[in-house]
C-alpha cells in the first residue's frame, strides 16, 4: 500500500451507498503534510510532461491542486460551479450532471485564465462517474489548450469515470483506486497498481 492507501485504511470511513468519508484528512480538515506527499507523487508521475497550469474545480480540489502546484511551480485555476449564469461570452462553460446530488450545474472558467496552446494538468480529489472531470476536459478543449494529464487523489474504481476517461486516451493517474468498500466491516479494497 502507498501512503494515501494507508491513510485511507487508517482514517477513512466507509458509509452506506459506497461513500468514502475522508473528512479528517482530505475533504474538510486537511493534512498538509499528506497533501505535500501527494503533490510530490503527482510531480514524480508527471515528471516527463510539460505543465503550464493546473486546473481543478471547487471546492475540495482546490487545496490539493494548490499544494501540488508548488511542485510544478505553476499557477492554479479553479473552475467555479454555478446554477445559472449570464453568458457574457467571457467565460468557457460546461454542463455537469451530478449523479450524487441529482442536479445539473454549470462549470465556468474565465477566458482570461486559460489560453490556446497552454499545457494543462487536471487535478481533483475524487473521480467517481467523472462528470466533473468531463466538464473540465470540455473547458480545456474550448480554450484550445492541451490536457497533458489528469491527477486524482481517490478513484472509485467500481464507478465508470476512470474507465471512460482512460478509454478516451487520457493519461490518468490516481494515487489510490478503491475497487470495493464494505460499510459493515469498514473494509476498503485497493487495486494493485
Ligand atoms: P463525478 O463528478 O465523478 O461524476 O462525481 P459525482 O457527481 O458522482 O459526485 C458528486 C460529488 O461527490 C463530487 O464532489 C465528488 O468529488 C464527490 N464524491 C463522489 N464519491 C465520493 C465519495 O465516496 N466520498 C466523498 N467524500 N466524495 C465523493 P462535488 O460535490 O462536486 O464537489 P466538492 O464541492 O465536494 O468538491
Ligand atoms: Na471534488
Ligand atoms: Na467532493
Amino acid at each position: 500500500m502507498n501512503f494515501l492507501e494507508e491513510r485511507i485504511q487508517k482514517d477513512g470511513i466507509v458509509k452506506e451507498g459506497n461513500v468514502l468519508k475522508v473528512d479528517s484528512f482530505l475533504n474538510h480538515q486537511m493534512d498538509i503534510r499528506l497533501l505535500e506527499q501527494m503533490g510530490e507523487e503527482f510531480k514524480r508521475r508527471f515528471a516527463d510532461v510539460q505543465v503550464d497550469k493546473i486546473l481543478t474545480i471547487e471546492a475540495s480540489g482546490i487545496g490539493i491542486a494548490c499544494i501540488a502546484a508548488r511542485y510544478f511551480d505553476v499557477p492554479v485555476v479553479f473552475a467555479k460551479k454555478t446554477q445559472s449564469i449570464n453568458l457574457d461570452g467571457e467565460m468557457y462553460v460546461a454542463e455537469v450532471e451530478s449523479f450524487t446530488h441529482k442536479c445539473k450545474n454549470q462549470v465556468i472558467v474565465s477566458k482570461k485564465f486559460l489560453k490556446e496552446g497552454e499545457h494543462v494538468l487536471l487535478i481533483d480529489d475524487f473521480l467517481a462517474n467523472g462528470c466533473a472531470l468531463q466538464g473540465l476536459l470540455s473547458i480545456v478543449a474550448q480554450a484550445g489548450a492541451i490536457t497533458e494529464g489528469i491527477g486524482i487523489a481517490i478513484e472509485k474504481g467500481f464507478q465508470s469515470g476512470g474507465r471512460i476517461i482512460r478509454n478516451l486516451g487520457y493519461r490518468l493517474e490516481s494515487l489510490a483506486i478503491v475497487d470495493a468498500m464494505d460499510a459493515e466491516t469498514g473494509t476498503v479494497t485497493f487495486r494493485e497498481q
